[in-house]
């Protein structure tokens, strides 16, 4: 796990040196498309869910996600369908594949398996093409997922030389995270015997609360729970006391004083706080003394920066805590039941 998540700034660097090449029919029907759907599962499904957001932000078009496990129960109408998977050999991603099969919607598939399944089902094939992922924990294939969804987001929206711009500086951004190995492996050590844990985001980065919660239970054994910081207070907050730890994404971006009021007042309820937020945010070292800080980029660009925060965190609660990050019980590379 831990070999994969240092892989990645590269892996994000090659992507952004000769990002994936579209065909003519492909490139229409996402230009044209006015019903999109997209469908995973686990990490793949947050991926998605972070597709959507680069999908409407950029493009104003409606995005629907759905779980694979369920896509298949539902009567879906879409004109575009991207399915998301790093093995291209779920189940369920199979069967709704099938299942749609008959109604000739147009299907792209994103896959780090070329002779996969999934890649002999859909109708357009993305190579994610990132070296094979050994641990059972997703972390090199997510950040790939989601690079090449705000590729396909971005696609004919020329407005964005900015955001462009600023993407090019992750990989060095996210080398920064990395340098500062120590600091997020001192919280993790200090929140080792945990095993209550909100892991808390708004706007773009609930996806990345969602699959940071996913990373504890898999790689740490920890219960955390991924939540809409916005919805803590509607019951979740009854159970915050000293013995559970909350986790807040909060980059200084618009969502900043809302989730800074959250912070204060789960602190009123003796809760311990970590925060993930922009460098040179002075406002917090005051309040809180767990403080992990993410180089400064545009807001719709925090969710690479905090999820590889969040990646390592948990590979190191793991460690700390005595778990086989790679391999967590019950669990395989690939869910084919
Ligand atoms: O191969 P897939 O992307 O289709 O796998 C989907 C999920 O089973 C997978 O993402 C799972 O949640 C991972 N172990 C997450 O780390």
């Amino acid at each position: 796990m831990i070999k994969e998540i240092l892989e990645i700034p590269r892996i994000l660097r090659e992507f952004i040196k000769s990002p994936f090449v579209f065909d003519a029919t492909a490139l229409r029907k996402i230009k044209l498309a006015k019903r999109i759907l997209i469908v995973g599962c686990g990490t793949s499904y947050h991926a998605g869910l972070l597709g959507a957001i680069f999908f409407e932000e950029l493009s104003g078009k409606p995005v629907r996600v759905v779980s694979a496990s369920e896509a298949s129960h539902q009567n879906l109408n879409y004109d575009l369908v991207v399915v998301v998977s790093q093995s291209g050999e779920t189940k369920d991603v199979l069967e709704f594949l099938r299942k749609i099969k008959p109604k000739k919607i147009f299907t792209i598939g994103i896959s780090n398996s070329k002779n996969s399944l999934l890649s002999r089902l859909a109708d357009f094939n993305i190579y994610q093409n990132v070296g094979l992922e050994k641990s059972i924990p997703a972390t090199k294939t997510f950040i790939s997922q989601v690079a090449i969804l705000l590729q396909l987001a971005l696609m004919g929206n020329k407005k964005n030389a900015s955001l462009h711009e600023s993407f090019k500086k992750l990989p060095n951004l996210m080398e920064k995270i990395l340098e500062r190995q120590e600091k997020i492996r001192a919280v993790a050590e200090k929140y080792k015997s945990f095993d209550k844990f909100f892991i808390l985001g708004a706007g773009f980065n609930f996806p990345v609360a969602l699959e940071g919660a996913l990373k504890f239970k898999e790689a740490a054994g920890i219960l955390a729970e991924g939540m809409l910081a916005g919805e803590l207070k509607h019951g979740p907050i009854t159970l915050v006391d000293k013995s559970s730890a909350s986790l807040l994404i909060m980059p200084k971006d618009l969502r900043y004083w809302e989730n800074l009021s959250l912070l204060l007042e789960i602190k009123k309820n003796g809760g311990p706080v970590v925060a993930i937020t922009t460098e040179g945010n002075k406002d917090l070292d005051k309040i809180i003394k767990d403080v992990i800080y993410i180089p400064k980029t545009e807001e719709l660009l925090y969710p690479f920066l905090a999820t590889l925060v969040l990646q390592f965190l948990a590979y190191s609660s793991g460690v700390l805590r005595g778990y086989n990050v790679d391999k967590p019980r019950n669990l395989s590379k690939a869910v084919r039941i």
